[in-house]
């Protein structure tokens, strides 16, 4: 029987994950948790049926969760319940959409959803909680720390470095073997052709610091 599988965060990120568990066959989605102030009852069909403070009981039920709260610049609210969840004890399995590739020479850690027509090839590492949205590429080499968010067709070309934290824009492309630093944020459409400096924000072709992040 297929494991039944708790959605945290309700928002837009949150529709496109069930499409991609929905997708993976694998789990049952028992429902969602979203923010106590939000208004709905279901999403896409799904229940809402708490808050975050349900997490330690639904673990002891046996449930396991996806982070599906979204990440535009900070990630900070997703690494906070990634580790709410694992200092519990729960389960956060990697999740692959029916319609993505990842090469079997690739390794994904815990919470990590990999999602439709995304390709991740071979050698490839990426840590826990990302999120390597709709067809991304994460080419062979690359690594990815833990909480980054890649968006919507974005290219991380060979033997890039991404630090924690990261945001990567969509339809960027990172020229092979460049080094993003941790907590960056690299706009939509920006083309990375060097290594960055930690704690700014990158924008243009090619990339340019345009601001210090406020954290
Ligand atoms: C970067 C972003 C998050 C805006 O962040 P922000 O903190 O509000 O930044 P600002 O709007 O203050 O912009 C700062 C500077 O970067 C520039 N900039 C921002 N986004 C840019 C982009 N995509 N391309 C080129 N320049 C950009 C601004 O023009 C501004 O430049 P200036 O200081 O020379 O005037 C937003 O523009 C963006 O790219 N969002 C990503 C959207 C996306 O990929 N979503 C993925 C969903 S899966």
């Amino acid at each position: 029987m297929n494991k039944q599988i708790i959605i945290v965060g309700g928002g837009g990120h949150c529709k496109s994950v069930i499409e991609v568990i929905e997708s993976s066959k694998l789990y049952l989605i028992k429902g969602i948790l979203n923010k106590a102030e939000a208004a709905e009852k279901e999403v896409c069909g799904y229940p809402v049926i708490g808050t975050d403070h349900e997490i330690p009981r639904l673990i002891a039920e046996g449930y396991c969760f996806h982070i599906a709260v979204g990440h535009i610049k900070n990630g900070e609210a997703r690494k906070t319940l990634f580790n709410r969840i694992q200092d519990a004890g729960g389960e956060m399995p990697v999740i692959v959409a029916s319609t993505a590739t990842v090469s079997s020479r690739a390794t994904l850690a815990q919470g990590t959803i990999i999602m439709h027509r995304a390709f991740v090839n071979a050698d490839a590492q990426i840590g826990f909680n990302c999120i390597i949205n709709t067809g991304a590429v994460i080419e062979h080499d690359a690594y990815i720390d833990n909480h980054c968010h890649i968006s919507t067709g974005a290219y991380v070309n060979g033997a890039c470095k991404i630090g924690e934290l990261t945001f990567i824009g969509s339809s960027s492309v990172l020229v092979q073997g460049v080094e993003v630093a941790a907590g960056n944020v690299i706009a939509a459409g920006t083309v990375v052709t060097q290594s960055t400096k930690p704690g700014y924000l990158y924008a243009g072709i090619p990339a340019q610091p345009k601001k210090q992040i406020a954290r």
